[in-house]
């Protein structure tokens, strides 16, 4: 019979009992996520979609690594919702693939950043963000005043749609013309305004 002074004195055993314990009780909680609404469904009707301007900003984002510094998740304490707004739901997120929460937070959490400041602001910080915080450490992204070029953003978009985003032919067919004459710069700031603003600002 096995009993808990032979499991602990057989280290294979120990580990493969291990794994198996911490596995069952993983998937129980990973699991019901995939099926319940409040995590699988929009939060409200204002949720949508990436339109293709600022499916390109996204992936800017990504590419220069802005998750290093900024996380995209406010946590529902009270030293949070006071400095950043309404705490984050799991149904702002569902157009997200992959999400980009994160942890790191050298800069300000940018969850609900849209509609804060203006696009001339968010042009001049990013170019050089000590024109407008002197004390900033953030990089200057002085090379994103440059056109925009994403030939695979139909490809993207088509990508998303076999996830689950509910982009239509059109959408898809007319991508590359929605994003014609923009810049790297125009769709960084427009994936920015449009971050958090489906949830009512609390400040
Ligand atoms: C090395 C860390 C670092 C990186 C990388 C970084 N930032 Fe920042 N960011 C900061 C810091 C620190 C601040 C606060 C000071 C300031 O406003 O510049 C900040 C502030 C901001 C703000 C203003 C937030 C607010 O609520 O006032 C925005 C918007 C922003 N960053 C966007 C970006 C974007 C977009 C990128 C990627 C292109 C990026 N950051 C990369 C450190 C960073």
């Amino acid at each position: 019979m096995l009993t808990h002074d032979k499991i602990e004195r057989n280290v294979g055993l120990l580990i493969v009992l291990t794994i198996l314990t911490i596995s069952v009780g993983g998937l129980l909680e990973i699991v019901p996520l995939f099926f319940q609404k409040s995590t699988t469904t929009p939060v409200n009707e204002l949720v949508k979609p990436y339109d293709p301007l600022r499916l390109a900003g996204r992936d800017i984002y990504i590419r220069e690594g802005c998750y290093n510094c900024h996380s995209q998740m406010i946590r529902p304490f009270r030293a949070e919702t006071e400095r950043y707004g309404h705490y984050s739901v799991a149904g702002e997120f569902v157009y997200d693939h992959p999400f980009q929460w994160g942890s790191k937070r050298t800069g300000p959490d940018l969850a609900r950043v849209g509609g804060r400041y203006s696009d001339q602001w968010h042009r001049t910080h990013l170019l050089n963000p000590r024109d407008v915080v002197p004390e900033s450490n953030m990089p200057a992204y002085y090379w994103l005043d440059r056109p925009l070029k994403d030939d695979a953003i139909d490809a993207k978009m088509k990508a998303l749609r076999a996830v689950g985003v509910p982009y239509t032919d059109a959408e898809i067919a007319g991508a590359k013309k929605a994003i014609e004459g923009t810049s790297e710069l125009d769709a960084l700031i427009a994936y920015l305004q449009g971050m958090g603003t489906a949830l009512k600002q609390t400040r």
